[in-house]
């Protein structure tokens, strides 16, 4: 989704800085990051340790505060609120963590009423609102358990429990599944996208891994060094990312390296295509190879999944005249996504 179908930005960032002073000297941890986030995205944003994520993440509740720029929440100005203003405006945005920052003293229950509580909900709602949240995220049967008793997965569904509380609009999410292995982490991402979908709650997470990216997200941006470097729709940037980074994150989770005895005694130009999974691509060889005089040979193709939709990827050996191959590589590159020479002919 994007404004262009009149969708509205729930989080606009504005030329935000946050700037920290220490005896070292001063560390800027976002440097004027401009962003929107649009109401319903699961937006993703990535990038190394240091970039800068958790900062940026931290002043959208003003859990830091900014040392220059907005914060825009669903209209609202955060950074020009007071005190009680920005209590009332803070119930709309839930956050997770990475350690999960449960009180390790109370149950499950007495953690997710900490958050009523907090809010000023009545106490005579307590129970139905826990009842129906600990549901939502499959721990009715773990009410009565204290944090230690619980794996890293049911710690987080706490988290997310205690986080959604008091039905906010947004939900926060700092490396939420860093922590985790791998089956547990799929299964806290596929709960994260059905409370997307079920209760319309924008999310935004920030990762170091793009797996989080790929399973999840519908929007990403890309931070080094306190700056947003790439930014959009999360399949167009799969399918053609501009900036080294986002390839490298990118390679992380589609390991995509041709076997080098596959490459051997190759004379031919080696380039990879990627298509859109629904495309015929083999209709679209065959087609290439009767237009123009050159052969063509597939050496490794696959499909991925990017937040559900399929996105082909091929390696191919075109070998002929090179005024041909050009010819050819070019008719590929308007019928697909996009193409990249990864070896040009010796
Ligand atoms: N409280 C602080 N005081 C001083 N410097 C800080 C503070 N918090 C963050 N920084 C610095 O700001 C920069 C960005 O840090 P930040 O924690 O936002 O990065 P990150 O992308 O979340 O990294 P990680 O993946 O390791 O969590 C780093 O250079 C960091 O050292
Ligand atoms: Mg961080």
């Amino acid at each position: 989704m994007n404004e262009t179908e009149g969708v509205t930005a729930l989080i606009e960032i504005r030329n935000l800085v946050k700037e920290y002073k220490s005896k070292k000297g001063k560390t800027l941890g976002v440097n004027n990051v401009s962003l929107k986030i649009n109401e319903g995205d699961i937006f993703g944003i990535v990038g190394y340790s240091g970039a800068g994520k958790s900062s940026l993440l931290r002043c959208l509740n003003l859990l830091e505060v900014p040392t220059s720029g907005d914060v825009l929440i669903d209209g609202i100005n955060l950074t020009k609120l007071d005190r009680r203003e920005l209590r009332e405006a803070r119930l709309k945005i839930g956050m997770i963590f990475q350690h999960f920052h449960l009180i390790s003293a109370k149950t499950v229950y007495d953690n997710v009423a900490f958050a009523l509580k907090a809010a000023g909900v009545p106490k005579n709602e307590f129970n139905e609102k826990i009842t129906k949240l600990l549901e939502l995220v499959g721990l009715q049967d773990r009410a009565t358990h204290y944090p230690a008793q619980l794996s890293g997965g049911q710690k987080q569904r706490v988290g997310i429990a205690r986080a959604l509380a008091n039905n906010p609009k947004v939900l926060l999410c700092d490396e939420a599944t860093s922590a985790l292995d791998p089956s547990t982490t799929k299964s806290i991402l596929s709960l994260l996208k059905s409370i997307n979908e079920q209760l319309g709650i924008t999310i935004v997470v920030i990762t170091h891994e793009m797996e989080v990216v790929k399973e999840i997200c519908d929007r990403m941006a890309v931070m080094q060094d306190g700056e947003v470097v790439e930014e959009g729709d999360v399949y167009d940037i799969f399918a053609h990312p501009q900036e080294k980074l986002t390839r490298d994150f990118i390679d992380t989770v589609l390991q995509f390296q041709l076997p080098e005895r596959l490459l051997q005694g190759r004379e031919g130009t080696l380039v990879k295509i990627h298509f859109r999974g629904d495309s015929a691509e083999e209709a679209l060889i065959s087609t290439v190879l009767k237009k123009f005089d050159v052969s063509g040979n597939i050496l490794h193709g696959k499909i991925e999944y990017i937040n559900g939709q399929p996105l082909g990827i091929f390696i191919m050996e075109v070998t002929g005249q090179e005024e041909e191959i050009n010819k050819a590589l070019h008719y590929i590159e308007e019928h697909t996504e996009s193409l990249e020479v990864i070896r040009d002919v010796a």
